[in-house]
C-alpha cells in the first residue's frame, strides 16, 4: 500500500501563563491510502491534538516544534501552514488563515469535530454550510453544489428535504450523519474522524459507524479514528496507535497491538474495557490518574501507575522497541514483558 500520510516527531505544545504543556511529544505516524488507523488513550492524552496538528487546526496558544513533520502527499504541511519568519523558541508558529493549508483541509484532508453537535453555525442552515464549503474548493455552480448535497444526503441517510433546516432542527444522530456528509463533500484522501459518535446512544453509534466504514471503504478515503473506546477502533481499525500522556506508547496492526500486547499501558487500558471477544469479566479501572502535561514525570510517564515499573522506568525515558516488523512498543521491558501482556 502507498504512503498518505506520514507524520514524523510532532511535537505540539500549548503555551499557557505558567510554561508549556507537553500535550503531543515525538509522535510518529503513518497512514495509507484507504487505510484506517485508530489512535486510542484515555481522555487529555492528545488525541485531539494530534489529529487537528495534522491539519493544524489548532489554538493560537499551540506551537509546533520545529523538527516536527507532517509529510501528506510528499508535501511537508508544517512547512506550509507556518511562516519560516515566525519562529519561537525552537517551536514554528501557525499561520491560522495560511491559504496553503486551507487548500488542503476540506478538499484533501477533512475532519470530523469532537462534539460535532456544535460544529455547525447555528444561524445558516445546515445544506447551505455544506454547499458553501464545496463551493470554495470547487468550480461549480450553487445548483450543481446542491445536487451534490442531495446526493451527499442519499449516502448518510437524512431525507432531503432536510437540507433547509438549521441546525437546532436536527436530533443529535442528524447533525452527526450531516457533519460526515460534510467530510465527504469534497472526495478528501484523508477524513480525520475525533470522537465522531461519542455523544450518541450506542444503537446510533454503531449504526453511524457503520455506515461511516462502509461510505469511507467504498471510497477509498484513509481514515485516522480517534476514540477513548478500544472496542470501536478494534472492529474499525487496521492499525492502532495506543497513546498515552502525549506520546505514543504502542503501535502495530490491530491485531498485534489488542492479541500480542507489548505496552503496560495497552494492558491497561483493555482490562478497563468489556472484552472486545465479548465474554465477560470484571472491568479493572486504571489506579490513579495520568499526569499533568505542564509538569510531566521523569523517566516512563506511564511508570507511577505501571505494575511493572522498576527503578529504571522512573528515571530514563524509555526507547521506542520494534519488538516484530511493524510493531512499536516505548517501555524499557518491552522485550521481556511481549508475550505476558493482555486483556483478560
Ligand atoms: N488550548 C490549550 N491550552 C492549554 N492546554 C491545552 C489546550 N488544549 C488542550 N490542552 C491540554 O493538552 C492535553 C491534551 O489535550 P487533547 O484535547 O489533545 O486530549 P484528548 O486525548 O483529545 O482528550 P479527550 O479524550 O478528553 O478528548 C490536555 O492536558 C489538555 O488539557
Ligand atoms: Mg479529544
Amino acid at each position: 500500500m502507498k504512503k498518505l500520510l506520514e507524520v514524523k516527531n510532532l511535537s505540539v505544545h500549548y503555551k499557557i501563563q505558567a510554561g508549556w504543556v507537553y500535550a503531543v511529544d515525538g509522535v510518529n505516524l503513518e497512514v495509507n491510502h484507504g487505510e484506517t488507523l485508530g489512535l486510542v488513550g484515555e481522555s487529555g492524552c492528545g488525541k485531539t491534538t494530534t489529529g487537528y496538528g495534522v491539519t493544524q487546526l489548532l489554538p493560537s496558544n499551540a506551537y509546533i516544534k520545529e523538527e516536527s513533520k507532517i509529510i501528506f502527499e510528499g508535501k511537508d504541511l508544517v512547512k506550509l501552514g507556518t511562516h519560516p519568519s515566525k519562529k519561537y523558541e525552537g517551536y514554528r508558529k501557525i499561520e491560522e488563515y495560511n491559504p496553503e493549508m486551507r487548500k488542503y483541509r476540506w478538499a484533501k484532508i477533512s475532519m470530523i469535530f469532537q462534539g460535532a453537535m456544535n460544529a455547525f453555525n447555528p444561524v445558516y442552515k445546515v445544506g447551505d454550510q455544506i454547499i458553501e464549503a464545496i463551493l470554495a474548493h470547487e468550480n461549480m455552480t450553487k445548483q450543481e453544489a446542491l445536487k451534490r448535497v442531495e446526493e451527499l444526503y442519499r449516502l448518510v441517510g437524512i431525507p432531503k428535504d432536510r437540507i433547509n433546516n438549521y441546525p437546532h432542527e436536527y436530533s443529535g444522530g442528524m447533525k452527526q450523519r450531516a457533519m460526515i456528509a460534510m467530510a465527504l463533500a469534497l472526495n478528501p484522501d484523508l477524513i480525520i474522524a475525533d470522537e465522531p459518535t461519542t455523544a450518541l446512544d450506542v444503537v446510533t453509534q454503531d449504526r453511524i459507524l457503520g455506515e461511516m466504514v462502509r461510505l469511507q471503504k467504498r471510497e477509498k478515503i484513509a481514515m485516522i479514528l480517534i476514540t477513548h473506546d478500544v472496542s470501536v477502533v478494534a472492529e474499525m481499525a487496521h492499525k492502532i496507535a495506543v497513546m498515552y500522556a502525549g506520546n505514543l506508547v504502542e503501535k502495530g496492526t490491530a491485531k498485534e497491538v489488542f492479541k500480542e500486547t507489548a505496552h503496560p499501558y495497552t494492558e491497561a487500558l483493555l482490562n478497563a474495557f468489556p472484552s472486545i471477544k465479548g465474554e465477560k469479566k470484571r472491568l479493572k479501572a486504571i489506579p490513579g490518574s495520568p499526569p499533568d502535561l505542564a509538569n510531566p514525570p521523569k523517566g516512563c510517564r506511564f511508570a507511577p501507575r505501571c505494575p511493572y515499573a522498576k527503578d529504571i522506568c522512573l528515571e530514563q525515558e524509555p526507547p521506542v522497541v520494534e519488538i516484530s516488523p511493524g510493531h512499536y512498543s516505548k517501555c524499557h521491558f518491552a522485550e521481556e514483558l511481549y508475550g505476558e501482556l493482555g486483556g483478560e
